[in-house]
């Protein structure tokens, strides 16, 4: 099976597992290290709305819990009438941990849509250079 298809299985999979009691929008999103391993995530919502946290954040939490800490292929995947995006802060968490080729694929209910480099989605990243004062 190719990495795409394999990233693909694996975000549907876990969407099934998402926690989306109040805005009923399951989302889910697989994450495919440096090392070759995969993570998954999805979104778990809160009574407290603010609480919640996003597909992507999950799978990125379990990467860092898994050791890995390059992002080569994320993909991310809902069922919703437009094709879901990495929201502003989830493409934040993303730049931290992403490389000029890391690739982003985002998929509906029947399959990958579109394929970008995080710089199309997020062209000016806040990174560790800007923390610089002089
Ligand atoms: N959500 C994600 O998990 N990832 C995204 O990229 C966009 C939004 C979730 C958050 C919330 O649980 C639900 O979708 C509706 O906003």
């Amino acid at each position: 099976m190719d990495i795409e298809q394999k990233l693909y299985e694996q975000a549907l999979k876990v969407r099934e597992k998402a926690y989306a009691p109040y805005s009923k929008y399951k989302v889910g999103a697989a994450i495919l290290s440096d090392k070759g391993k995969y993570y998954v995530g999805c979104n778990v919502e809160n009574i407290s709305y603010p609480c919640g946290t996003c597909a992507e954040a999950g799978a990125i939490a379990a990467m860092i819990a898994g050791g890995d800490k390059e992002i080569s292929a994320l993909l991310v995947v809902s069922f919703g009438k437009n094709l879901v995006y990495p929201c502003g802060a989830c493409l934040q968490r993303i730049a931290e941990f992403a490389t000029s080729t890391t690739i982003i694929y985002v998929a509906d209910k029947e399959g990958i849509k579109k394929k970008y480099s995080l710089k199309d989605l997020l062209p000016n990243a806040f990174k560790e250079e800007e923390l610089s004062n002089d």
